[in-house]
Parts: structure tokens; C-alpha cells; sequence
């Protein structure tokens, strides 16, 4: 009742603070507003921040041309196009991503006028992105805002926000939007679920690279073009990955393979403790189900820390990282085993998320993510009425992978995410599978999903009872954080081959995956569910279906569908 109340004062407040100022400035207009605070999180009231505490903003400024990069992005990675693998250099990008000329003189104009100079800083390769650091008092008055300190309840992250914020009417055109501002992102979820209770006896109930040979067909042998194929894996949530635990996963799992590591990058402050307590689960499986899988593919661990300003929690900040790097050092495929709901990012800052994306995949860059654990519910298990997506799983330019379990084999966990975005249209590669598969429902859930979003996942792997070493001790995982990495891995192995046979990488997989020659490489996922919002959630069928996409992979066949 008392936090009910105070959501609906600080609302009225902060919109009387923005009505006085469209009177005085006369020309405000409001870009972003949320009508109350998230439940997972709490005002810290008056006081919790001093006019005097320093925000740094991000204004992301509008691009030269962000429709003609999507077409170009869908050309280049399209094997029916003649375009197809002519992957966009650096330059060719920015042509599209950097903003106008005149966008940055009236932004920076406007900023001056408010005595900012904003200094272009590398956190956008394209120039796309201005960030400035000043006075909350002075951010108030830029931004029509009314800023605030909340903090997230269950970790602890302080944030200090406003309930909505607006630009002169005149820069409207000019800017996307402004962050951290509105945006009560909570940490990302990872997707992985606690180790199994049961210590599985056999190879049916141990999934571990041995097994994943067997069932999708990876070869064991070590790829050898190694130095421009680097498997880079996103490291959030102050996980580390432990090299001891991993030499003695691969002692224990891949004997061929020991003395096979990984390097590690630190973005926004991110640090690499390798003390053994210090190992991150998390970390540990995603670097045990690459390096332990993608035999002899250089893998690269990316600890992101917390000094990141993207307004989620470095999702886009990796991906500027990695487009800066040179070419032929860059990764050419990136796994990310963590996730929001897709309602908790504003449409602004999850459309800005999915233009990175895009912009890997112009470039030649594979973005692979887990689906989630949470069923229809989202990422993580969450009370719900109405099915929730999980992010980026509805965007269009990512793999989005299930999961599956291999008992019996190929049938689909309870666990794995899927569904149909919200804020995403069904695009244009899987409109006859989406179509298809919302027809089979009839009326079923009718109201709880959308019917003309984007559905994930796209494919699907292994995400039972997945063996891995915890701080010196053997342990089983569940979770779809299992099933990125094996599946980013077998692509890193097919892109191996395509650079053994003088082709570009595969880049954006999904015009591909979906076309008749790539969906054959796939073994459809027939029965299981994904229940969540207390339903049964919806069914793996034949064909497309968002519990396990087109399927799980087999190597072979993906080799034959990429022409080698
Ligand atoms: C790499 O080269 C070695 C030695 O020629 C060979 O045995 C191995 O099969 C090659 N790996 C791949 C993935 O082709
Ligand atoms: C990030 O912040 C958390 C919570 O304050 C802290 O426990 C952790 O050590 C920080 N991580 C790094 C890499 O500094
Ligand atoms: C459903 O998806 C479409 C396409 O992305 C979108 O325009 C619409 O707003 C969504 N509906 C709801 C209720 O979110």
C-alpha cells in the first residue's frame, strides 16, 4: 500500500516537473516515460542522490540510414542472394550507423547552449553514440527529468533514474534516446538452472563432448585455421572462468585436448579472478562446452564489469568492443549464455540492442544466445498472466537456441524459452514456420502470445544433465546455458572449414538455418513442451516450433548445406 503510494507521487511529481518546463522551454517534448516503478525495485527517497552526484548519459543520436544496413545485413547473409557472404567492412558500416552531419551540430549545439561539451568518446565505433558526465541538477534541467536513486532488491545494484525525460521538439529528429534514464533493467539472467540432483550413471544421462561427438556428429579433430576464427564467450554477473577447473574438465573429458585454454578480455572494469573459489559456474560451463568442443578454435572469454553505460549491462557495449577490434583478430562468432525479459528493456534501448546485433552480422559476426530457462515465462521462472518473451531472443538478427535433453534423445526439456516478441514482427525468414505453427494453436493462448512477432528459438541443443567441473568437483548443469556454446561451437568448427576452402565465415545465420538447404541439416525436435504463466506452455511439433526451433544440428549436414 505505502509503495503504491509512493509510486503514484513520485509519477505526479516528475510529470509536474516536465509540465513547468514544456512552460517555460515552450518547445519540450516527453521521448521516454514509464508510469511506475518495477516491483523489483525501490525509491531510497529523498536524499538517496545529491544534486551534486555526476550521471553519465549516453544520447544516442539517429543514424545516416539504419534500414538501408538491414537490407544489406539480410543480402549478405541470404544464400539465395548474390550478395550472400560479402560481409561489410568497418567503413562500409558506418556509412549506414554514423549519424548526419547536421545531427551532430544540432546535438552538440544543444549541448553547448547548455554549457556541455560533449566529448566523443570510443563508446560507439560509428560516432552514434555521445556521452557526457554531469551534475544531476544540471541533468534535471537538460532532460526535463526529475533523477532519483532506486535500488534493485534482490542484487543490490543502486541506479539512479527518472520516470520520464524529454529533448527540445527541435532535436527530436536527431536523437533516439537518452540513458540511463528511464530504463529499470535488472541485472541479466543467466540460463543456466541448479546442478541436477541425480549424478547420472551412463552416457544416456551425462552429456559431456564425448557424447556431443556422438549425437550431432562433432569432429574431434582440431581445426586449423585458427588465428582469424576466434569463439569469444560473454562473461556477465562477476563469473569467472577458471582455467584450473578447465584443464581438469578436458583431463577428465577431452584427454586430446589438454593443455587447451583460453585468453581473456576485460571490458567496462570486468576482472579475472582465478582464485578457485572465485569460479563462476556460469563461466566454467560456457568455457568447458567451447574450448572442450570446438576442438583447437581459439576462444576468447569476455569479463564485463560494472562500469558499463549502455543501460544493459554491457549487451551493447561487447558488441562495440568487438566491431572495434581489427579484422582477422575479431571473433567471428559470440555466445551469450544470459538474458532479460523482454519487457523489462524500453522498445528505444531493445531496438538499439538488436541494431547491434545487425551490425555483427553485417560484419560477418555469428550472435548465438541462449533461449532462456523460464518457459513461456521468460528467462528465469516469473509469476505471469501473459506469455513473456525473453531478450534478445526476439530479435531478429540473433540465433536464439533451446533446449533439449538427450533422454530419450532429441526430446525437449521442460525448461527452454520460446516464444513470439512483442516489440519484434515476424521477420521475413520464418514467416511461413511462424505462420504455420499459430495456425496449429487455433485459439489456444489466444491473448497470451503475439501472434505477428518474431518466434524463437530458432535451433536448439543439448541442456540436460550437462557434466562440468565446479571448483575442482565434477557437477551437472541444466539449462539453455548449456546449449550457446555447444551450438556456437559447432558453428565456429563449420567456419574452420568454409576458411580451410577460401569461403567467408557464416556470419548472421538465420536467412541460412531457414532455407530449404539449412533446415536439413537440422533433426526436428518432435515432443516436449516449455510450460510457464501456469500453463503447459506450448508443444515441439514437426517443423518450426518456439520450444526447439527447426531442430537440433548435425555436423555433417551443415557442412553439406554450406556447399562443402
Ligand atoms: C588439420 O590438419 C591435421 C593435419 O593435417 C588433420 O589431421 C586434421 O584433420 C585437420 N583438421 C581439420 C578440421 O580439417
Ligand atoms: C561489481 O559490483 C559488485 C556489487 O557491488 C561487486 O561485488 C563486484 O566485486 C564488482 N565487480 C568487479 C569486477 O569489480
Ligand atoms: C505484437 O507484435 C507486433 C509486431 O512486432 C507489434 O506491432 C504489436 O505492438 C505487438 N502487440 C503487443 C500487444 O505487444
Amino acid at each position: 500500500m505505502l509503495l503504491t503510494w509512493l509510486v503514484l507521487a513520485l509519477v505526479s511529481c516528475a510529470k509536474a516537473s516536465l509540465a513547468a518546463r514544456n512552460v517555460d522551454v515552450g518547445s519540450m517534448v516527453v521521448l521516454e516515460r514509464v508510469s511506475a516503478i518495477p516491483p523489483a525495485f525501490t525509491h531510497l527517497g529523498t536524499g538517496g542522490v545529491s544534486a551534486d552526484e555526476e550521471l553519465t548519459l549516453r544520447i544516442a543520436l539517429s543514424h545516416s540510414d539504419i534500414e538501408g544496413l538491414q537490407e544489406r545485413t539480410y543480402a549478405v547473409s541470404d544464400p539465395a542472394n548474390s550478395l550472400y557472404g560479402g560481409h561489410l567492412s568497418t567503413e562500409e558500416i558506418a556509412e549506414f550507423v554514423q549519424p548526419r552531419p547536421e545531427t551532430l551540430s544540432a546535438v552538440t549545439t544543444w549541448l553547448t547552449s547548455h554549457g556541455i561539451s560533449p566529448v566523443p568518446t570510443s563508446v560507439s565505433p560509428f560516432n552514434d553514440v555521445l556521452q557526457i558526465t554531469i551534475p544531476v541538477r544540471q541533468a534535471n534541467v537538460l532532460l526535463g527529468a526529475d533523477f532519483q536513486a532506486f535500488v534493485h532488491e534482490t542484487s543490490g545494484t543502486r541506479m539512479v533514474r527518472t520516470l520520464s525525460y524529454g529533448i527540445p521538439a527541435k532535436m527530436e529528429s536527431h536523437i533516439r534516446y537518452v540513458h540511463p534514464t528511464t530504463a529499470f533493467v535488472p541485472p541479466p539472467a543467466r540460463a543456466a538452472t541448479s546442478p541436477s540432483a541425480a549424478i547420472p550413471a551412463s552416457c544416456a544421462f551425462d552429456t559431456n563432448p564425448g557424447c556431443l561427438q556422438d549425437v550431432f556428429g562433432v569432429p574431434s579433430a582440431k581445426a586449423n585455421h585458427s588465428s582469424s576464427n576466434v569463439l569469444a564467450v560473454a562473461g556477465y554477473a562477476d563469473q569467472y572462468a577458471n582455467e584450473a577447473d578447465l584443464a581438469q574438465f578436458l583431463d577428465n573429458t577431452r584427454p586430446d585436448l589438454v593443455g587447451s585454454t583460453f585468453s581473456v578480455m576485460m571490458l567496462a572494469g570486468g576482472a579475472n579472478d582465478q582464485s578457485i573459489f572465485e569460479a563462476g559456474d556460469e563461466a566454467n560451463l560456457d568455457i568447458q562446452y567451447t574450448v572442450g568442443v570446438a576442438s583447437g578454435v581459439p576462444v576468447t572469454f569476455i569479463s564485463v564489469g560494472n562500469n558499463t553505460q549502455d543501460g544493459v549491462s554491457g549487451f551493447i557495449d561487447i558488441v562495440n568492443a568487438i566491431l572495434t577490434m581489427p579484422v582477422g583478430k575479431r571473433p567471428t562468432v559470440l555466445s551469450t549464455s544470459y538474458g532479460f525479459n523482454e519487457q523489462d528493456l524500453p522498445v528505444p534501448l531493445a531496438v538499439a540492442m538488436c541494431n547491434a546485433y545487425m551490425q555483427l552480422g553485417a560484419a560477418g559476426i555469428s550472435a548465438i544466445f541462449a533461449s532462456g530457462d523460464g518457459g513461456v515465462g521468460g528467462v528465469q521462472s516469473t509469476t505471469c498472466t501473459q506469455f513473456v518473451p525473453s531478450a534478445p531472443g526476439g530479435c531478429p538478427f540473433i540465433t536464439s537456441v533451446g533446449g533439449t535433453t538427450n533422454v530419450p534423445p532429441h526430446a525437449a526439456s521442460l525448461f527452454s524459452s520460446g516464444g513470439f516478441s512483442n516489440y519484434f514482427p515476424t521477420p521475413s525468414y520464418q514467416t511461413a514456420d511462424v505462420t504455420k505453427y499459430v495456425d496449429s494453436l487455433g485459439t489456444l493462448y489466444q491473448g497470451l502470445y503475439n501472434k505477428s512477432g518474431r518466434g524463437f528459438p530458432d535451433v536448439s541443443a543439448a541442456s540436460h544433465d550437462i557434466e562440468i567441473v565446479w571448483e575442482g568437483d565434477v557437477t551437472f548443469v541444466d539449462g539453455t546455458s548449456c546449449a550457446s556454446p555447444i551450438f556456437a561451437s559447432i558453428i565456429a568448427l563449420v567456419n574452420d572449414r568454409l576458411i580451410a576452402a577460401g569461403k567467408p565465415v557464416l556470419g548472421f545465420l538465420n536467412p541460412l538455418l531457414y532455407s530449404t538447404q539449412g533446415r536439413s541439416a537440422f533433426t526436428d525436435v518432435t515432443s516436449g513442451n516449455n510450460p510457464g504463466c501456469n500453463t503447459n506452455g506450448f508443444s515441439a511439433t514437426a517443423g518450426w516450433d518456439p520450444v526447439t526451433g527447426l531442430g537440433t544440428p548435425n555436423f555433417d549436414a551443415l557442412l553439406t548445406a554450406v556447399g562443402l
